[in-house]
């Protein structure tokens, strides 16, 4: 099986490349903007791939004619997406008609990354089911592309959404949640986080894992891929404070209106993972075995 991934350099990109290079019989062409970040160089292909550019899509989907693509590459900046609209729409939105059409043309399973922003998080925890009503750019960005899947007349295609996405690889362009929380926490404080937002964060490899069962097993349609517990975020950083038995002294809890951010936020979000459960055998960490695995990869 040949799988082509986009933004390999990326956090569920890096963790997608390690585990499919470990496959048997999977043949990897890592794809992404500029030069490779990944050190390990064995049991896959390295290619530069701007998702943005039609020719070079073009180009890179027909040499390789993979069975299945999986699109991680987006702008993920939540509050960047509301003042960089033309960016956020080529990243998210139009890299996707690109990509689907080569991907018809071969007949490959079109797998594509989304988020639980693409709700407006009044009646989580959601199924697939459910309707989306995207409140910010980035998440109507996401829901667009979505929208362009769902509505072509090619099937071949599966769409995984995911949850706060944490998780520790070399190179990374940005951190997350955990990473941040356990480097502020471990100098102190102080922190400001917000008790009224209610997420299931996801280990990288969780996702990575997902969307590789997708591949593995041919399954169409939409997959919630989240961790297991849905919980706030205030919630989340405590936990992570009493994992390490650092002091929690220097949490503050804010309501998101203090933040004043660009992108309005869904208060309330998680997934019900049972499709995911049963067809895919989809089987996520708890946040604490999440930080056990990151605390084994992080270096001394
Ligand atoms: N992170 C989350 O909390 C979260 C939550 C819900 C859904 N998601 C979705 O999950 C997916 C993966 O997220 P992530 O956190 O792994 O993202 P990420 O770490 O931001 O990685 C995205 C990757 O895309 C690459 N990229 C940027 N522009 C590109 C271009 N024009 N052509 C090709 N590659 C390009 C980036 O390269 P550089 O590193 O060189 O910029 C980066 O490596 C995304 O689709 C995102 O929308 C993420």
């Amino acid at each position: 099986m040949k799988i082509l991934v986009t933004g390999s350099n990326g956090l569920l990109g890096q963790k997608l490349i390690h585990l499919l290079r470990s496959r048997e019989a999977v043949e990897v062409l890592a794809t992404s903007s500029g030069e490779n970040r990944i050190s390990a160089n064995k049991g896959y292909t390295y290619r530069s791939l701007d998702v943005t550019s039609e020719a070079e899509v073009n180009t890179v989907i027909e040499e390789f004619k993979p069975d299945a693509i999986i699109h991680t590459a987006a702008l993920t900046i939540v509050d960047l997406c509301e003042t960089e609209k033309e960016k956020c729409h080529a990243l998210n939105v139009q890299s996707v008609v690109y990509l689907l059409v080569a991907a018809q043309r071969i007949n490959a399973h079109f797998i594509h990354v989304s988020t639980d922003f693409v709700f407006n998080g009044e009646n989580g925890p959601y199924s697939e089911e459910d309707e989306p009503d995207p409140l910010s750019e980035y998440a109507r960005s996401k829901y667009k592309a979505e929208q362009i899947l769902i509505k072509s007349e090619y099937k071949n295609w599966s769409i995984a959404r995911t949850i706060i996405l944490y998780g520790y690889t070399e190179n990374m362009s940005r951190s997350n949640v955990v990473l941040w929380a356990r480097e502020t926490l471990r100098k102190g404080g102080p922190m400001n986080i917000v008790n009224d937002q209610f997420r299931a964060p996801t280990l990288a490899e969780d996702l990575a894992m997902g969307c590789w069962l997708i591949a593995e097993k041919k399954a169409k349609g939409i997959f919630h891929l989240s961790g297991p517990e849905t919980m706030s975020v205030i919630e989340m950083v405590r936990r992570i404070a009493r994992y390490y038995e650092f002091s929690e002294e220097g949490i503050t809890e804010i309501d998101t209106s203090s933040l004043r951010q660009p992108a309005k936020r869904p208060p309330h979000t998680g997934f019900v993972l049972d499709k995911a459960r049963k067809i895919l055998d989809y089987n996520p960490h708890t946040l604490e075995e999440g930080l056990a695995l990151i605390d084994e990869q992080l270096p001394l």
